[in-house]
């Protein structure tokens, strides 16, 4: 493994993945860690990510005690190059010459790191201190017109520095640094793939589970089908997947499930068709907080109901269903603080308030992976294109987009609505650039149109296609107006119902990407 010490912000996830994008696996460590808790992991290779700090202002974060006598190679990456500079012996300075964004760097070529790629690069910066002095026993290897010292390297200690961002993708040969690296540095071996993974979780589920039975819910999502199928590659029929259905996916996604994994996976699926009970709950409730705590409260009745069957069934002792299959990733992993065993469940669909008697033990195969690499095991596994490539689509479904009441009829409706939108943008091969288009019924508003021969008085649906890279900002899509105009077109032909289309322009913030 190659451990990624984490001087806070985003920066580490993404240089993460970087490193398994050459196939070597990555693990992210805080920055707080000892120095003999890193080399319990047994790491080929230490990469130091940026950080939002200054390396000499108080309480910053600095490179754990005794790091760079390991021995280890280590690459350290703007703040995590500066802290490496700083450690040894270097002087880091604000300079003046803040450089963001793309920048022109001339990298030498008779260095071990860059040695092969072309000494004139654009990278990318984005740093407000500088390395003015390198340590001794370093030589500069790189800069740019503002920053003099923008990579450093002392080869024969396996010890290098750069200023820019080889993780980001505008920095040309970003990947190229990390393969140089990894591969003629540390000598890593790309081991990491899809296939191993599969294998070496197929291995884990079963040395954790044993003989015993196991129960996993599916959503209709990515994580927990993906999650699902791994644990049937493994166990086989000892496991029982749980669907219930609410009636608030769209269209052809309960069939996706039922039918889809099914046949991909083998797996034996326990349907429960809840879609009365969930509607009957949700009558006359409009507000959008209420509206999520009733599905998460009867979702978690019906599961429940599920599980205490599937238990019951499970037939002859000791082999009670003692598991149950969570699709946790490894940035909420992160996220809270690592340690194994800590659950983060995050979404009501996760079954959350289990009752005690119902205790399961966590079996959590995705809990080293990131969402792409979650994808690429899914397609390994066989899964259905539809499936593994669906974009986010939030747990209380299509109750938070209808805004008002939920009723059959308007699910209907959406439903047929929100199927066409889909349709059209994945024909003019939108479905990669978009994040997700939730498609918003305005049910309690009218408007005056005219359809057909006479006058009509329907409602408003909202188009909200949005780009973004982890929902937490999102900015609206720029459709082709041709596009635009087929889905309007079709959705006010098609459903009657509905007789305005409408597109929402706003960023997150200030608005969020749903509208409840
Ligand atoms: P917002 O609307 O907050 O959405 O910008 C951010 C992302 O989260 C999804 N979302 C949810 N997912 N339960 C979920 O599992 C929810 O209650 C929920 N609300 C929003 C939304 O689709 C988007 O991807």
């Amino acid at each position: 493994t190659v451990l990624v010490v984490d001087f806070g912000a985003q920066y580490a996830q993404l240089i993460a993945r970087r490193v398994r994008e050459c196939h070597v696996h990555s693990e992210i460590v805080p920055s707080t860690m000892p120095v003999e808790e890193m080399l319990a992991k047994g790491p080929k290779a230490i990469i130091l990510s940026g950080g939002p700090a200054s390396v000499y202002t108080e309480g910053a974060p600095q490179a754990p005690r005794g790091l760079f006598e390991t021995g280890l190679p280590t690459f350290g990456i703007c703040y995590g190059f500066q802290a490496m500079v700083r450690d040894l012996g270097g002087t880091v300075a604000r300079t003046g010459s803040s450089e963001f964004g793309r920048t022109a760097a001339e990298l030498g070529t008779d260095s071990v790191l860059f040695s092969g790629l072309p000494a004139a690069q654009s990278v990318w910066m984005s740093h407000g201190d500088s390395v003015t002095e390198p340590p001794e026993g370093f030589h500069t290897t790189g800069s740019t017109a503002g920053t003099p010292v923008a990579a450093v390297e002392a080869p024969e200690r396996g010890l290098f520095g750069v200023q820019f961002h080889p993780e980001v993708l505008h920095t040309e040969h970003g990947q190229d640094v990390m393969r140089r690296f990894l591969y003629d540095v540390a000598g890593c071996r790309p081991t990491w793939t899809m296939l191993n993974i599969v294998e070496e979780q197929v291995e884990r589920i079963r040395a954790q589970v044993g003989g015993k039975r196991v129960i996993c819910g599916l959503s209709g999502g990515v994580d927990s089908a993906v999650a699902g199928a791994l644990v049937q590659r493994a166990v086989g029929d000892q496991l029982t997947c749980v669907f219930v259905d609410h009636g608030l996916l769209r269209s052809g996604e309960a069939e996706q499930v039922e039918k889809d994994f099914v046949a991909a996976t083998g797996a034996t699926l326990k349907v429960v068709d809840a879609q009365d009970q969930f509607l009957t709950a949700l009558a006359g409730v409009h507000d959008p907080e209420e509206k999520r705590g009733v599905i998460g409260r009867e979702f978690i009745r019906v599961f429940e109901r599920a599980a205490r069957e599937v238990v019951a069934e499970s037939g002859r002792a000791g082999e009670e269903v003692r598991y149950l299959v969570q699709g946790t990733l490894y940035p909420d992993v992160v996220e809270s603080g690592g340690g194994s065993g800590t659950a983060n469940i995050k979404s009501h669909h996760n079954v959350g308030g289990l009752p005690e008697d119902l205790r399961f033990t966590l079996v959590e195969p995705l809990r080293e992976l990131f969402k792409d690499e979650v994808r690429k095991v899914g397609e390994e596994l066989g899964l259905p294109a539809e499936m593994v490539w669906r974009q986010p689509f939030p747990g209380p479904g299509l109750a938070i987009r209808i805004i008002g009441d939920v009723t059959r009829e308007r699910l209907e409706v959406l439903r047929a609505a929100d199927a066409i939108a889909r349709e059209e943008l994945s024909r003019a091969g939108l479905d990669r650039d978009i994040w997700q288009c939730p498609v918003v019924l305005l049910a309690d508003v009218r408007s005056v149109g005219v359809q057909g021969d006479g006058r009509s008085y329907g409602h408003p649906v909202v188009l909200r296609p949005v780009s973004s890279e982890d929902a937490m900002t999102a900015d609206w899509s720029r459709v082709p107006h041709e596009v635009l105009a087929t889905i309007s077109n079709r959705i006010t032909n098609e459903v009657r119902e509905i007789n305005r289309v409408t597109l929402d322009v706003t960023s997150k913030p200030p608005g969020t990407i749903e509208w409840e």
